[in-house]
């Protein structure tokens, strides 16, 4: 999705946007652009395509500066191209970045022409810059001018401003996309997240929704949406540079896929004694609230949804507790039927999805007894909005495919059904022992890590696929979609899964010697009825790929194609086991068929848009 950065200092500030827009490179975009201050009037460069494009542009055409704001575009309303690139702007006068969408743009857009503005692009954006230039043209200054023009939007937006007119200030606003204040020394920085700015500072205002914020050099000042004065608290920010960059490795999926046993320690830290998952690791008063819970209810978008069906058997099978899992963009626009009793579950690693937020506000108006976020980002605005919370720890993650994310998910997923299975009066020894079990995850999780070669030589026999089927049963199953999507998200290959038993419904009319087929296969009770449904493909002669359980690989005969083993650890460990050598499948697809693996085509990280 889009990205702003914005500065005001005593410092030639171009190079910390650029470094900035490089940084928020990984939330995927299509067009970038700058506009800096200069005497008596804004300087722009806009570039279609990558930040590199327009670092081109600048050093073929430098502008220098001490207060500006920049962006990377990801296109909504108008093509990827210059034109629609930002900084929009109104003459040379003011400059305008935005993220997010505005609804009512074409009735502003007619009435703004009908006054005489005239458009050069297609973007929903410019009309904003129209309207503010408007308001400070009736006298208003940027401050106040702003306040009044987001009064006429609808949608979602975070902005920076600039004017030509007031030299050294930059203003920013939220309303539904994410954006934090930095605090420099003597200089203040904007920006969607903080990791284009931890370079320069540690030290960030999370703005909160509604809030407009004046910035420059010296000072910042803010008002809520009531346009009163307020004060909102700075934090100290413990991101390092080193958790940012790609160190060693070819790529940010290919590290982040490599922290995975770190990431799920981490994520467990803390979390559990020896023989129980601790109390009140949800929040304040946690223990309370889910110990009345009877059903649960998951709610989440791609992969945090598959993390989400993944936890609806492992609930109903240790817990004994009922669970729904839905897609976010479905559930909001539903009226539910809220039961007696029921927890509400949003899973996000941005804990900025447009449609997981929704869903969460949408919930508590519905009646659940509680909103539990699951979430990678603190300060995002879904942990702001939830009543409880439990953060995976995976650190952050810049390759817009999820891996360590999914995986701490499922990890922070388990903790949750493990605490309710005990609430619920699980039998203790069969509870003790998936605890137990969960404190040797990352062990086999870099176990796991050691098929990468494996991966490697097999990913060759599929560069010129463009199709592949993926099967699993019961707690499987959302990994077979899980590993599909990555495959199709990284390397464009068509991939879809299919729970094994439905194959023989339609999918096998797929099947012939050119189709691969991917079947997850796991030490369980469903593992006979799993083979009979890969007897069916390997008689269609599919070119047939089984990813086991180590104890079950003898079950497998040649007939059954490539079969690779691994310890997977039991019903608890293994979905979250499987998923290492799918992901490990993508990565290496993707790479030798030469696509932009952290960054694949159309897509964003942080989906802040409906
Ligand atoms: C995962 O590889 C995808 N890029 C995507 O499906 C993602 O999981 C989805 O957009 C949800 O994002 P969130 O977890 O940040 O809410």
């Amino acid at each position: 999705m889009c990205g702003i950065v914005a500065a005001a200092a005593r410092r030639n500030i171009r190079d910390i946007l650029m470094v900035g827009l490089y940084a928020l490179e990984y939330r995927g975009y299509d067009s970038a652009g700058i506009a800096l201050q200069q005497d008596g009037f804004l300087a722009r460069q806009r570039a279609a395509g990558k930040v590199k494009e327009l670092e081109a542009l600048l050093e073929a055409s430098p502008i220098d500066g001490h207060c500006g704001i920049s962006h990377t575009r990801w296109a909504t309303h108008g093509k990827p191209n210059t034109q629609n690139a930002h900084p929009q702007t109104a003459g040379d006068q003011l400059a305008l970045v935005h993220n997010g969408i505005i609804e009512n743009h074409a009735a502003l857009r007619n009435e703004l022409r009908e006054s005489g503005c005239e458009f050069n692009s297609d973007t929903d954006t410019e009309v904003m810059v129209h309207l503010i230039a408007q308001l400070m043209g009736s006298g208003l200054d940027l401050f106040a001018a702003v306040r009044k023009a987001i009064g006429r939007l609808r949608g979602a937006f975070a902005i920076a401003v600039v004017s030509a007119v007031e030299p050294g200030v930059v203003v920013g606003a939220r309303r539904g996309s994410p954006l934090v204040l930095g605090i420099g020394d003597g200089e203040h920085f904007l920006a969607s997240d903080v990791y284009p700015l931890i370079a320069e500072t540690t030290r960030f205002v999370y703005l909160e929704e509604g809030d407009v914020v004046a910035l420059n050099a010296d000072d910042y000042e803010i008002r809520n949406e009531s346009d009163e004065l307020v004060t909102r608290p700075v934090k100290e920010v413990e991101v390092t540079i080193d958790a940012v960059e790609r160190g060693d490795y070819n790529h940010y999926m290919q590290k982040e896929i490599f922290e995975q046993p770190q990431a799920v320690a981490e994520t467990l830290e803390g979390r559990l004694s020896a023989s129980r998952v601790l109390p009140n690791i949800f929040g304040v008063g946690a223990e309370e609230v889910l110990g009345k819970i009877c059903q649960v209810h998951i709610v989440a978008c791609g992969t945090s949804y598959h993390a989400g069906l993944v936890a609806r058997y492992q609930m109903e099978q240790l817990a004994g507790i009922p669970c729904r899992v839905e897609i976010a963009s479905e559930y909001r626009y539903r009226r539910p039927v809220v039961t007696d009793d029921t927890l509400f579950v949003v899973i996000s690693q941005s804990g900025e999805t447009a449609d997981t937020l929704a869903a969460l506000k949408h919930a508590r108006q519905a009646g659940y007894t509680a909103t539990l976020a699951i979430c990678n980002v603190a300060e995002s605005s879904i942990v702001r909005e939830a009543e409880l919370v439990l953060m995976t720890r995976a650190g952050p993650e810049i390759g817009v495919a999820s891996t360590k994310a999914f995986t701490t998910q499922l990890v922070a997923l388990q903790l949750l059904v493990l605490e309710l299975a005990r609430l619920n009066g699980v039998d203790e020894t069969r509870y003790a022992g998936y605890v137990a079990d969960l404190n040797h995850l990352p062990e086999l999780l870099n176990q796991a890590l050691g098929l990468d070669a494996e991966f490697e030589a097999l990913a060759a026999a599929f560069i010129e696929k463009e199709d592949a089927l993926f099967l699993g049963r019961g707690s499987h199953y959302p990994i077979a979609m899980e590993g599909a999507l990555k495959l199709k998200e990284i390397s464009y290959i068509h991939a879809e899964a299919y729970a094994a038993g439905e194959l023989k419904h339609g999918p096998l009319a797929l099947v012939d010697e050119k189709m691969p087929v991917f079947a997850v296969a796991p030490d369980n009770t469903l593992l006979e009825k799993l083979i009979s449904n890969i007897e069916e493909v390997s008689a269609r002669g599919g070119e047939l790929y089984v990813i086991a359980d180590s104890k079950v690989v003898s079950s497998f005969g040649q007939r059954h194609g490539h079969i690779m083993g691994l310890d997977t650890g039991g019903p608890l460990l293994s979905p979250v086991v499987m998923t290492i050598p799918l992901q490990l499948l993508a990565y290496h697809v993707a790479v030798q068929r030469g696509t932009n693996v952290d960054q694949p085509r159309n897509l964003a990280k942080s989906v802040t848009v409906e």
